[in-house]
């Protein structure tokens, strides 16, 4: 086959093709490909055979992919980065790299561009790239720019308006969702200087998703640094991508609260869960088009916006509740159910008299266990909580095997971590085959990550 580059055609042709690529909102070189693809189909129909016969006109754009910018810094991490084009693919993406000087370090612009499926962009000053698409273009003709890993340098260029590098200056052109996952040391990540730049980028509107806590690269470094998951970023992309659409037709139920056990018709057994964290996966659930029920304890919070609340106080109730809710796409366990509840609960306020009274405590259903071992009817994904006061990672795997679900999202409720009733969480998400540590964040933000998890997995049709 004939090669051809847009450089080779005469002056006067390559000025029309600017100007039809800048009139049809498309780069030099996908305008080039429009016209190509056009021709053929042309010819096709014309010879009568082959292909099918086309219906759209010549210039009609095709209804294109979503496309992603995804931009590599110069870290460690880089190297996850080739995963996460293709996890970007499975979502629907279609992606164009560009690689600092820096991550050429570490991935090279060959591995990047092969994955991507188009070259990947290096430089801000080489002629050919600048024709082909230009550095605003290269901002400009994308729906989200991801960076990806997020260095600390490239976090503070970006918080000051720097644009000395084809990454930078396509940052400050563009006017696309900017989503950045930073991995660096933890000592720079908890430099005043870098969460400086960060408040910045935050209130610039910029979307941050990790670093995660865990190992680092360096031999026996571990803390908060590490970069999200390219599965974790990969949603967080496609959610922002889709919006308030990304659960649109499926259906949610959530579990939250504690349980009251009557003892007699004063006393309870209760426990301090303040169901924060349920309502808000609730919350976030219905933010993202998801039909929702809330089976909830009693709580001193108000009813999340759009969704439909079952209350409860036991967990016999609870069940039967969740039964009533089903069938469901997905169910997350968020709830504190009671363990136990009293063999006998007394018609009349148990007097004081004598020796304090002995309490039996007989064994309550097990919801999660109930709903994940279901033979037919059961959510295509069960998820719940682990709430422990040690070993956190080791009891919840040991959950998962045990209650047959498909993720456990694991926290640390020791006194001292304040989570039990506090606005902030650091989970830890455990499925099958991996364990994802998230940093400490809100229990918003908890709620925002796990729902774009759950849009991902069931796009991708597995857990
Ligand atoms: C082996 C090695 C690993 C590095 N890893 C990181 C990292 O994970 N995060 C980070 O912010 N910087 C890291 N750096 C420093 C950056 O590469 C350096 O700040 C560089 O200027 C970043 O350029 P960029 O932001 O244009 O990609 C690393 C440097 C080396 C030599």
């Amino acid at each position: 086959m004939a090669s051809l580059t847009v450089r080779q055609l005469d002056e006067k042709l390559k000025q029309r093709l600017r100007l039809r690529a800048a009139k049809n909102g498309r780069s030099v070189e996908d305008e080039v490909r429009t016209i190509l693809r056009s021709a053929a189909a042309d010819a096709e129909s014309f010879a009568g055979g082959g292909g099918p016969a086309r219906s759209v006109p010549s210039e009609q754009p095709q209804k294109a992919a979503i496309r992603v910018l995804l931009i590599i810094g110069g870290g460690i991490a880089a190297y996850k980065s080739l995963d996460l084009i293709r996890r970007l693919q499975d979502g629907g993406a279609r992606v164009r790299c560009v690689l600092t000087r820096a991550a050429q370090h570490f991935v090279t612009p060959l591995a990047a561009g092969a994955l991507a499926g188009q070259r990947a962009y290096t430089d801000l000053f080489d002629s050919q790239s600048e024709f082909d698409i230009g550095h605003i273009r290269l901002a400009r003709d994308t729906d989200l720019i991801v960076i990806a890993p997020a260095t600390a340098d490239l976090i503070a260029k970006m918080a000051n308006g720097h644009a000395d590098d084809l990454a930078t200056a396509a940052l400050l052109a563009t006017d696309k969702p900017v989503l950045l996952a930073p991995a660096m040391n933890p000592h720079m990540w908890t430099a005043k200087a870098t969460q400086r730049n960060l408040m910045q980028l935050k209130a610039d509107g910029v979307r941050v998703i990790g670093p995660n806590a865990g190992e680092m690269a360096e031999r026996g470094e571990a803390g908060i640094g590490r970069m999200a998951e390219p599965l974790e970023i990969a949603a967080a992309a496609i959610a922002m991508l889709h919006g308030s659409s990304a659960l649109a037709g499926r259906r949610v139920l959530v579990t939250s609260g504690p349980t009251s056990e009557p003892l007699d018709p004063v006393r309870v057994l209760a426990n301090r869960s303040s169901g924060k964290q349920g309502h808000a996966i609730a919350a976030a659930a219905a933010a993202a088009g998801a039909d929702v029920v809330l089976i909830s304890g009693p709580v001193k919070l108000a009813d999340p916006p759009g969704v439909t609340v079952m209350p409860i106080e036991t967990a016999q109730q609870m069940l039967a509740a969740v039964e009533k809710a089903l069938p469901a796409d997905v169910a997350i366990f968020a709830a504190a159910v009671a363990d136990w509840r009293p063999r006998q609960v007394s018609a009349n306020k148990i007097k004081k008299h004598g020796r304090p009274p002995t309490i039996a405590l007989i064994e309550n259903p097990d919801i999660l266990s109930t709903i994940a071992h279901k033979k037919s009817g059961r959510p295509r994904l069960v998820i719940g909580f682990a709430a422990e006061t040690a070993d956190v990672i080791g009891n919840a795997k040991a959950k998962l095997k045990k209650k047959g679900c498909d993720w456990v999202l694991a926290n640390d409720v020791s006194p001292a971590t304040g989570i039990m009733g506090g606005d902030r969480n650091t989970v830890h998400l455990v499925t099958a085959t991996d364990v994802e540590s998230w940093p400490p964040q809100s229990k918003d933000d908890v709620a925002r990550t796990l729902i774009e998890r759950v849009a991902l997995a069931l796009a991708d049709n597995k857990p």
